[in-house]
């Protein structure tokens, strides 16, 4: 019986979607968790590229029952524009399950999301997606749940009600157009037939399953450094990334989880704002940016790059409490003569180890680094540890060491193929 959660170790986009795609081949169950339609993970198999934005990665197994639960928020127009891109791609999506306790991102939360954004003071860097406001009605308990949708009466309601305070603000605070109720109604009430079939009790579906010794994959979205109490404050994301999340998204106990794996990049990257100690604005950040195709799956924006930060990797090994490491994006590291880890900051004089997720403080830390010798060859073709350059296993030692978890992955490249297992 395993109870799996893969979550981003970094600042998200650590190329989840593939190490999903590889563990889902040993999965019943892979489960969203935790944030929306900001996410973006590809998956490239036989030739084809997948891109997912809500829906599982794992979906593409036909063994796999891919779950929304309860802890994501779910963007019905997106979810629809998505779902039908996949079909057309010949993705069965009869296996998918949305949870009753799911969050709807509406139409007025996007709207809020990019208003707020235009605003120059105060900018996070959002995806824009109606994230943060989703979250925040959640919190203010005026949101609307899936099983709210499926009642079109229930729904008139929370949609008077959730307007007569949004609207308000919309109208007087930024100057836009009001949204209008009835309008919402018609076009929601349409999804509610088309999810219906889909809708469950998801921790009830979960529970069952973990009690049959069926195995579940936990699919985080974003990263520990994004994760809305551990990561940047307020650079993040409204949702909790970290694994402990798993459990309060899905319902899962945490004394099922079994295995959890961190995802880091050889690197390190960043998209919006925020402190960033190790970043490269030079040409080696350029090459690392083109080598790694380094613009967003969501937004298309250009990632911020810069060398692998271990303070930070350390620090989101302890707070997920990671059993395994999967290393991605190795390859794109061939051709420099020397790399550098950051392996602890300077802080008003000081030497310190441990991270500072504080915003302000994090921006005066400056990085120390230890050098470790690159390598010159072209490494997409490994598929064992044995065939990799000496140097290239020298700098995973010293990924394994400092962070004192075992990397039982390794990516070189976007294909399933291109991945090597260390035993
Ligand atoms: P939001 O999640 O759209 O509210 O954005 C908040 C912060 O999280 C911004 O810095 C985004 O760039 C970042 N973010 C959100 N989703 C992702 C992701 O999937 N990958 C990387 N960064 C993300």
């Amino acid at each position: 019986m395993s109870v799996s959660v893969v979550v981003g170790a970094q600042w998200g986009d650590e190329a989840k979607g593939k190490i999903v795609d590889l563990l889902a081949q040993r999965a019943r169950y892979v489960v969203r968790y935790a944030g929306g339609s900001n996410a973006g993970h590809t998956v490239c198999t036989n030739g084809t590229t997948y891109k997912f934005h809500l829906i599982p990665a794992g979906v593409l197994h036909p063994h796999v029952t891919a779950v929304i639960a309860d802890g994501v928020v779910m963007d019905l127009r997106a979810f629809n524009i998505e779902a039908a891109a996949l079909r057309e791609q010949g993705v069965d999506l009869s296996r998918l399950r949305i949870g009753l306790g799911v969050h709807l991102t509406m139409p007025y939360h996007r709207l809020l999301d990019e208003l707020e954004e235009a605003q120059i003071e105060g900018r996070i860097g959002t995806t824009k997606r109606g994230i943060g406001p989703t979250y925040a009605d959640k919190a203010w308990r005026i949101g609307i749940r899936v099983a709210d949708l499926l009642e079109r009466e229930r729904l008139a309601q929370r949609l008077q009600r959730v307007l007569q305070r949004r609207n308000p603000t919309i109208q007087r605070v930024y100057g836009a157009k009001p949204l209008d109720a009835n309008a919402l109604l018609e076009e929601f009430a349409r999804y509610a037939e088309q999810i219906r079939p889909c809708v469950c009790d998801v921790p009830h579906l979960l529970m069952q399953a973990v009690e049959r010794g069926e195995p579940i994959l936990m699919e985080g979205a974003q990263g520990t450094l994004l994760d809305l109490d551990y990561g940047t404050y307020p650079y993040v994301t409204s949702s909790h990334p970290v694994a402990a999340g798993a459990c309060l998204g899905t319902g899962i106990a945490p004394n099922r989880l079994t295995e959890i794996w961190g995802v880091a990049k050889a690197y390190t990257t960043r998209v919006g704002e925020g402190p960033f100690p190790t970043e490269l604005e030079d040409e080696v950040g350029d090459r690392i940016r083109n080598r790694g195709r380094e613009y967003g799956t969501t937004t298309g924006r250009a990632r911020r790059v810069g060398w692998l930060d271990l303070v930070a990797l350390r620090y989101a090994a302890r707070i997920n409490g990671f059993t395994a490491l999967a290393v991605t994006l190795l390859d794109v590291l061939s051709g420099f003569p020397t790399l550098k880890v950051c392996v602890a900051y300077r802080l008003n004089g000081k030497e310190i180890s441990d991270f500072v997720a504080d915003a302000p403080t994090l921006a005066r830390c400056e990085p120390i680094y230890a050098e470790l010798p690159g390598w010159h060859e072209e490494i997409d073709h490994c598929r064992t540890l044995s065939e990799l350059p000496p140097n290239a296993r020298t700098y995973l030692n010293f990924i394994e060491e400092y962070v004192g978890v075992p990397i039982r992955l390794i990516s070189v490249g976007p294909s399933r193929e291109q991945t090597i297992e260390c035993l």
